[in-house]
């Protein structure tokens, strides 16, 4: 019988921890061990591009023939067998119930299997905690803003790495955003890199969007998206091709809207807390104004700035490997009844 209390059989410091991440339409698996990643596996489906979206039918069926293949090359990549494996770390929300299922079952079966310990990992908890995998490392308290396709928050890390959340989106998140205008500018699924790649040509000035005003630190980017609808219905009504031949334009003063907005928050978020160690996480954070504008606002409030390596930025198991070694050392495992969250 599986004993969920298990204790971990070596010394804390020289764990080897296998991180699974299912949220949404990546599956990945990445080995953390003796303080830094080992193997960090992403397979990703492409499939979800035709439909505009994540199917979430599509993504769990895809994980399904992913997660062992995934999984046996993060041992294979990191030169190890699952008897090397002290602890499994999981997603266990928020994110899609279906995608979910399917690493945390998985999860909880290989636990049984090679009778060690699984703890339970929260995604966006895990995408802010990336900071802290290697490199350039932040000290505590730290602010933070996360900014993916699912989620836009801003948080303060505190020094026993407890995260507590500032403000959040009300609505629709900063990913979401630009997918959304991507696509009514007719670009393909997820939009956000071609938005930043066609606004290095454009005129970030040229058209003015309205952002919505909502409380302190919070965030609504609805509002945005129907600003956006409502301007280019009546510039289309006028010239067929008007999407086509501002297209740069357009997205530069998207891009601009959105990046402006979220400094905005972020900068009264440091001024509110004084904290001056800040950052960005999630899949926006690849964004190089987004990430330009960091810079320019840690050295306008001589703050330091920070940004994990890309492969940490967009989902993958690395960050959750990591966070899952934070919540071992604390013995804080999971049970086999515990069940799967879409929302937090
Ligand atoms: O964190 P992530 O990989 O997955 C989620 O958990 O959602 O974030 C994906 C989001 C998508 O909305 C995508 O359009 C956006 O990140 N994204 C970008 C860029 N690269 C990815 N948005 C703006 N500029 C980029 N360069
Ligand atoms: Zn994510």
């Amino acid at each position: 019988m599986y004993k969920h209390t298990l204790e971990l059989p070596k010394n804390n410091s020289h764990l080897t921890i296998l991180g699974i991440e299912s949220s949404c339409d990546d599956t990945s698996a990445s080995i953390y061990s003796d303080g830094k990643i080992c193997s960090n596996v992403v397979a990703s489906q492409k499939i979800h591009e035709d439909f505009g979206g994540v199917v979430p039918e599509w993504a769990s069926r895809k994980h399904q023939q992913n997660i062992l293949p995934t999984v046996q090359m993060a041992l294979k990549n990191a030169g190890l067998a699952m008897s090397d494996i002290d602890g499994i770390a999981c997603t266990q929300g928020p994110g899609l119930m279906g995608s979910l299922l399917v690493g945390h079952s998985f999860t909880k079966g290989l636990a049984i299997a090679a009778d060690i310990p699984y703890v339970n990992v929260d995604h966006i908890d895990a995408h802010v905690l990336a900071h802290f995998i290697d490199g350039d490392i932040p000290s505590l308290p730290f602010l933070c803003l996360l900014v993916s396709g699912g989620h836009t928050q801003i948080v303060k890390v505190n020094e026993d790495y407890t995260i507590k959340i500032l403000g959040k989106t009300i609505d629709d998140a900063a990913g979401e955003a630009f997918d959304k205008a991507g696509k009514m500018l007719n670009l393909p699924y997820p939009s956000g890199p071609m938005i930043d790649k066609l606004a290095k040509e454009g005129d970030a000035k040229r058209f003015k969007f309205n952002t919505p005003k909502v409380g302190a630190l919070d965030f609504s980017f609805s509002g945005l998206k129907t600003s956006i609808l409502y301007f280019l219905q009546k510039e289309v009504r006028n010239d067929a091709d008007f999407i086509l031949k501002n297209k740069n334009d357009l997205c530069a003063s998207i891009q601009y809207t959105i990046v402006s907005y979220l400094m905005s928050k972020l900068e009264k978020a440091i001024l509110e807390t004084g904290i001056s160690q800040i950052g960005i996480g999630g899949g926006v954070a690849a964004n190089s104004l987004l990430r330009s504008s960091l810079e320019g606002l840690a050295a306008k409030h001589n703050a330091a700035g920070y940004i994990p390596k890309f492969e940490y930025c967009t989902d993958n198991a690395a960050m959750i490997a990591f966070a899952g070694k934070v919540k071992l050392e604390q013995h804080n495992y999971g049970t086999l009844t515990d069940v799967c969250f879409t929302r937090k």
